[in-house]
């Protein structure tokens, strides 16, 4: 394609598009700069930092800016891997594209330029806390990062939470930017300072090179020039630093490939679709599939465009096995001897990106490369304070915190310790209400008891109870304010089954907090761990053969669909006490409400702790309802 290069104006630093059109970008620059090798590099640090006016500078100083680009190449993403660069462009994406698959939502702006050296891709990442999520994206492909700090403030506590935040992701080599030197006089003290304080916090977090330089961006002292100003630096200037500090290299990560979906269209052919993650493959190779163990050879690479000798990370391919083995949407191919495993409990580092705090024991929709489902958060072990590093307790994940946890998944999934693995030992955590990306995660290790705790079956089970006792294993799942009436209908109902032959147990919040729950009081994280283990109560009583009526406020709409999915379909009942706060406060049998008014009981339901009505409940009873009415459509409901 021809192109328009052209050299960089002053003041059109453009941003490019992300997504598919920032990849296709991306793409024909590479193919342009066939000979130059590339380094990927994020900013971290605010416009009040001077990040603006730094890219800005750099993109000027740099030999050549293409910034018209980019839309005459929005067309052009289908010549993905034609090309004879298709290695280093797959490099390149690989990053993008697990991001994209991901799906996490790529709100980082890449720019690119180069000099007679190199070629160069900036990640712009934003750099106020709220954007803490930008830069763990940003930087999961970068090989250096830029972290900007002004002069006159110094190392301050964003500083070290990008630092925090750079090592987590990876990354071996730190620029500190001490920026407007000039406002400082260009003085060696300040620049001394500031460097040593940083390189004192850097110490503990294993960077292979640490580089303060001190800049004026604005100026452009020692961006691509030796600064007359600063006589005493005698480190290298801005771009001669990214122009000689060694990249990651090629990527010598070994062949994995997660299924996507297996191709059958008639006995004769199976095999299994999905893009290389990392790592090279041969026809003839041997792979392993993670979860079984068993191992196969590689019989054909096939594409639409024919059968390849041998396909690269960033490729599509459907890969036919010489035997016949158990492989499915999920599972993992990869060479014989790469580390990957498999588990279902797991610790790991998190990134806390949502608004609403995280809390244990409620459930996250969890995504990886190769795995979708639920994941909970079974224990916070510490929050790391990013200024001194210091490990604290912590009940809660609050915006922002970078905290150790373990983690359990609904199901066992393929992965590898992060720092050896990095495309396979991240994840993000998502709301299963708001699709909002809330977490990013990065595995350190499979918990112990993920191997060693095995499910038993036993001969006797809950068809064999449930034939015993003449009916079927259920929950019916009351939630409502507290003085809605969950209690009395609980009862009533339990009599009027009871009456009828039917195995009742009814579980009320006010008995169980006596007993089970008597550690748990009424904040938000402790309620969630009520409703999960009276959840699980209530599992092991279905299975008992049992009728379980649950009379609980449960006010989260994530614990009541937790609760939920724990049954199978048709097993669970759930019954919407909707009674208007007045009413209940009207009531007041326990004298609560009147309490929590005057402001001596905190938390309370509907005063000062929330309440989600239910969207779609299976029943649900109003205020003109009789305890007899609302029994009778309950049982029905039942009955069905
Ligand atoms: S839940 O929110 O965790 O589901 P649960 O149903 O177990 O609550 O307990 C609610 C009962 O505890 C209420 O009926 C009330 O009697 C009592 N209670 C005491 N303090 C509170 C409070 N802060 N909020 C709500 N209920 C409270």
């Amino acid at each position: 394609m021809a192109r328009r290069a052209r050299k960089h104006q002053p003041g059109t630093a453009t941003a490019l598009p992300t997504g598919e059109a920032a990849v296709a970008a991306i793409e024909d620059y590479l193919r342009t700069q066939e000979d130059l090798d590339l380094l990927r590099f994020i900013t971290c640090g605010s416009v009040d930092d001077g990040k603006s006016t730094l890219i800005g500078r750099l993109l000027w100083e740099s030999k050549q800016i293409f910034d018209d680009q980019v839309a005459a190449l929005k067309c052009d993403s289908k010549k993905h891997g034609t090309q004879g660069d298709e290695i280093d462009f797959a490099l390149l994406v690989d990053g993008l594209t697990a991001e994209r698959e991901q799906g996490i939502t790529i709100d980082v702006a890449y720019r690119f330029f180069s000099t007679d050296r190199r070629k160069f891709i900036v990640a712009d990442t934003p750099g106020h806390e709220q954007f803490t999520r930008n830069m763990v994206t940003g930087a999961s492909t970068a090989d250096v990062a830029i972290i900007l700090v002004d002069a006159r403030h110094g190392v301050m506590t964003q500083t070290r939470r990008h630092a925090f935040l750079v090592s987590l992701v990876s990354i071996r080599h730190v620029v500190l930017a001490i920026n407007k030197m000039d406002l400082c006089g260009f003085s060696k003290e300040v620049f001394d300072d500031i460097a040593g304080q940083f390189r004192q916090f850097a110490a503990g977090l294993g960077f292979e090179t640490v580089t303060p330089i001190p800049l004026s961006a604005l100026r452009g002292d020692n961006i691509i020039h030796r600064s007359a100003s600063t006589a005493w630096y005698a480190g290298p200037t801005l771009i001669g630093f990214l122009e000689t500090v060694s990249p990651r290299g090629a990527d010598t990560a070994a062949f994995a490939f997660p299924v996507q979906w297996v191709n059958r269209p008639n006995q004769d052919f199976r095999g299994y679709a999905g893009t290389i993650a990392s790592g090279v493959l041969r026809a003839g190779d041997d792979v392993r599939a993670v979860h079984t163990g068993q191992l196969a050879r590689v019989a054909r690479i096939a594409t639409f465009d024919g059968d390849l000798p041998e396909a690269v990370a960033g490729q599509s391919v459907t890969l036919v096995l010489d035997r016949e083995i158990d492989l499915s949407r999920g599972d993992v191919l990869c060479a014989p001897a790469q580390p990957l495993q498999t588990t279902d409990q797991f610790e790991a580092t998190i990134v806390w990106m949502g608004e609403e705090a995280g809390l244990i024991g409620r459930t996250y929709e969890m995504k990886s490369i190769c795995h979708e489902g639920s994941a909970s958060i079974t224990q916070i072990k510490h929050r790391i304070d990013v200024n001194t590093l210091a490990h604290e307790a912590q009940r809660k994940l609050q915006l922002n915190d970078i905290s150790v946890c373990n983690l359990a998944a609904t199901k066992p999934f393929a992965f590898g310790p992060y720092a050896e693995s990095p495309s396979f030992g991240s994840f993000i955590l998502i709301d299963k209400f708001s699709n909002n990306t809330v977490a990013a995660g990065f595995i350190r290790h499979s918990l112990r008891r993920s191997q060693n705790i095995h499910r038993h079956s036993h001969a006797i089970g809950r068809a064999q109870r449930e034939q015993l006792n003449g009916h079927r294993g259920r929950v019916i799942w009351l939630t409502g304010l507290s003085g809605s009436g969950k209690s009395t209908v609980a009862d009533a109902l339990a009599q009027r089954l009871h009456g009828q032959g039917i195995r009742t147990y009814v579980l009320d919040g006010d008995n169980v907090r006596h007993g089970l729950n008597k550690d748990l009081g009424f904040t938000d994280a402790d309620r969630v761990e009520n409703i999960r283990r009276v959840a699980e109560v209530a599992k092991l009583m279905v299975d008992a053969g049992l009728v379980v009526i649950t009379a609980f406020i449960s006010p989260f709409r994530s614990e009541r669909r937790m609760a939920r999915e724990l049954f199978e379909p048709g097993q669970f009942l759930e019954v919407f006490m909707d009674v208007p706060l007045e009413v209940a406060e009207g009531r007041d049998v326990k004298g609560l409400y009147a309490k929590a008014r005057r402001g001596d009981l905190p938390n309370f339901t509907g005063i000062d702790s929330a309440y989600e009505a239910p969207e779609a409940a299976d029943v649900v009873i109003g205020v003109g309802d009789t305890v007899a009415q609302a029994t009778e459509r309950i049982c029905r409901a039942v009955l069905e």
